[in-house]
């Protein structure tokens, strides 16, 4: 069983390493800037980042995030004034490449391999001092062009095979955890084991998962072979039965002995939509009965059916990231949570043109901790406030009090977060003594 992810990083090492980084990010840049010119009375740097508040209770928190934007050679001569790359190094202590591991980004050819951008995110998170999620190595979007001509029932074993010891044994004893596999199961396709219908399974067959977790323990031992999956959040009857058909494979796979510790629940929520409930905590709670981690793997959330200006769409997204990571980081088997990009300026709802992005009003989405602008979001507070909330703190941030909890509908104006330096934390109880 690989080591977990606070026990080879050790909390006191995680708290550390985040400090320094945090410092490192308290920069005078134009994100310091940003904040002080806008009057926000919101502190987001340094103590008062995700990353220290996470790091202060032994958890993980990042983003999706893409090498190409980010200043890494700045970063590495310590002169960046990049305020995404800032952005990125102040708040995240685990980070994961959006697309630049995926087949369609490392196979420009059958034969050839393009590691660049890849190896750009790696470099970036060893300065940062960030941990990395593998994201992914077997799933049945972002192909290559060639993959439909190229692949047969004759090579597609040995492709994945090889794919998968390339890839994986590069980057060995680098990655937090690897997505090996990515969305395999679709009731709706209808087959009694509940798995997707896709080039894999069709080439391969259905052990093709049990062989890309089996291929990938070899390649890198000690990462945390995930399985990663969408819509297993909610009550609806859809997706309660995705979410059960998901724990079947999960069973059937401990079952068999296949080398697997963590679930992904993407947690692509929805402002308008029913809130996930019971079922999600009897999923995370029957996952850790059978070994596993979970971590929230892509988190975002939609507003693109949701009426109003961008103060009630704050708002709705804003609690939703209060109740969803309220619930699920109280679980002691949820270590990790990482959003789907940091900034609305980057986020894949706002570049798509697909119906389920696209807002009536033709505005654009907010679904992260930080802006178009890079500021940050009503969210950014949830967040903090959700993590602060989940377990009691390893060793407080300093100068940096809990955040309270928010009411997101009074955060937009004026853009005050309760928790920052200038609150004093609560008194301490008085001790009582035997009367
Ligand atoms: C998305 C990326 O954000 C986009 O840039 C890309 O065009 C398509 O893929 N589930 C996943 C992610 O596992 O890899 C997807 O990422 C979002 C849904």
């Amino acid at each position: 069983m690989a080591e977990t992810g606070t026990s080879r990083w050790t909390r006191r090492k995680l708290v550390k390493v985040s400090l320094a980084a945090a410092a490192a990010a308290a920069l005078p840049g134009p994100l310091r800037a940003a904040e002080a010119d806008a009057g926000f009375p919101m502190r987001v740097n340094g103590p008062d980042s995700l990353r220290a508040h996470a790091a202060a209770r032994g958890l993980l928190f990042g983003s999706a995030v893409n090498p190409a934007l980010l200043d890494v050679e700045g970063l590495e001569a310590g002169n960046t004034i990049d305020a995404y790359t800032q952005l990125i190094a102040g708040q995240a202590n685990i980070v994961v490449a959006e697309d630049a591991m995926k087949w369609a980004a490392l196979r420009p050819t059958p034969l050839a391999f393009d590691f660049a951008p890849a190896d750009r995110l790696m470099r970036f998170a060893a300065l940062a001092q960030q941990r990395v999620r593998g994201h992914n190595l077997c799933w049945h979007q972002a192909l290559p062009a060639w993959f439909n001509t190229v692949v047969t029932r004759e090579n597609a074993r040995r492709l994945l095979v090889e794919h998968i010891q390339t890839v994986a044994g590069r980057y060995r004893g680098q990655i937090h955890s690897w997505d090996v596999v990515n969305e395999a199961v679709e009731p709706m396709d209808g087959r009694p084991d509940g798995l997707r219908k896709t080039p894999w399974l069709e080439m391969v067959g259905p052990d093709y998962i049990e062989l890309a977790f089996q291929t990938a323990a070899v390649a890198d031992p000690g990462a945390k072979l995930t399985y990663n999956d969408y819509d297993i959040e909610l009550d609806t009857l859809e997706q309660s039965m995705k979410r059960g058909q998901v724990l079947m494979l999960l069973r059937r796979l401990k079952a068999r002995g296949v080398p697997i510790q963590a679930v992904g629940v993407q947690s692509h929520l929805k402002a308008d939509g029913p809130e996930p409930g019971a079922g999600l905590l009897t999923f995370l709670r029957e996952a850790g009965k059978i070994g596993l981690e979970v971590y929230i793997t892509e988190m975002d959330v939609n507003t693109c059916r949701l009426e109003g200006g961008p103060i009630v769409q704050d708002a709705a997204v804003a609690r939703v990231y209060r109740d969803y990571l309220g619930m699920v980081l109280a679980e002691p088997n949820v270590p990790v949570a990482l959003t789907w990009g940091i900034t609305s300026a980057h986020s894949w709802l706002n570049q798509s043109k697909e119906p389920w992005v696209r807002r009536a009003d033709g505005a654009r989405q907010r679904p992260l901790p930080f802006d178009d602008d890079l500021r940050p979001t009503p969210a950014f507070g949830s967040i903090r406030s959700a993590i602060d909330a989940a377990r009691p703190a390893v060793q407080a941030a300093p100068t940096s009090a809990p955040t309270p909890a928010i009411d997101p509908g009074s955060l937009y104006q004026p853009f005050s977060v309760p928790g920052s330096p200038t609150v004093p934390p609560p008194a301490p109880a008085a001790p009582t003594g035997p009367s």
